[in-house]
């Protein structure tokens, strides 16, 4: 990745005043991508990496503040024990092998799931490029692994009755923004646009809470593909969405 590039490249037919806070993404289409090519379905989530460190870049270029990607699904494990550990050693490589790229270009990496599932060489990994990363001032790129929205609010229900047990906090202090502290994705601002690729019209578990009032893109494009004007096509048609928030116009 290049040092931090101006907003100049910011496409001219783009609102450079409502460009996306946060763009959240379902990269999908990997295996078809391959499968389509005679490669095995790995060959895919290789060249998915490199569709990622694009967006991430463009994200960056364009002013977007916060970029989570749907990376590894807690239904995921039900793959094939050779594409979970291709995966599980994939997401290691590329964290050892970008991390100096991160620090150049002030990226701050995190991962939302529940991590302790995951083999303990790649914890050790995320846990030191989150640490690594931790006070840089760049965009804020998560990595949702091992991550399934479902759990991450029963999770959040547990923590929370805990403390309610505990005699930390009453039932009356209960509202959204203490819910929302206890999810996996804490303080973070919710997203605006969620990008699914392949054309599936889901959310897969993906973001359930966080996504009340975000805009949902769906291209048909499989997730290698996904490219600087797939984005650009993804953000025209976000600016052309009237987001009322439950609300009427006057
Ligand atoms: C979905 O395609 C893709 C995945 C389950 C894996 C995505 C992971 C990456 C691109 C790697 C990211 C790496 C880091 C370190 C952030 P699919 O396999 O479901 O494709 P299909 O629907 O065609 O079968």
């Amino acid at each position: 990745m290049s040092v931090k590039q101006s907003l100049v490249e910011l496409p001219l037919d783009l609102d450079r005043q409502r460009i996306p806070r946060h763009v959240a993404v379902i990269m999908d289409g990997n295996g078809r991508w391959a499968k389509s090519r005679g490669f095995p379905r790995i060959i895919g989530h290789q060249k998915g990496v490199d569709a990622l460190k694009s967006l991430l870049r463009c994200c960056d270029d364009w002013g977007i503040e916060v970029l989570t990607a749907y990376a590894f699904s807690t239904e995921n494990w039900g793959r094939p024990t050779h594409e979970v550990e291709f995966l599980m050693t994939l997401f290691e490589r590329v964290l050892r092998k970008e991390l100096e790229e991160m620090m150049a270009e002030d990226v701050k990496i995190r991962f939302v799931g529940d991590l302790k599932a995951l083999p303990d060489s790649l914890q050790a990994q995320i846990a030191y490029s989150m640490e690594k990363t931790a006070n840089n001032k760049g965009i804020q790129f998560n990595v949702a692994t091992n991550y399934g929205s479902r759990q991450e609010i029963l999770h959040a229900c547990k923590s929370i009755a805990s403390e309610v047990q505990q005699g930390k906090i009453r039932v009356e202090d209960i509202n959204e923004e203490l819910f929302e502290r206890n999810l996996y994705t804490g303080e973070l601002i919710n997203p605006d646009l969620l990008i699914r690729t392949s054309g599936e019209m889901r959310l897969s578990n993906f973001l359930l809470w966080q996504m009340a009032y975000g805009e949902i893109y769906v291209t048909p494009t499989l997730w290698p593909d996904f490219d600087r004007e797939e984005f650009h096509q993804a953000l025209l048609n976000y600016q052309q969405r009237d987001r009322r928030f439950g609300k009427i116009k006057h």
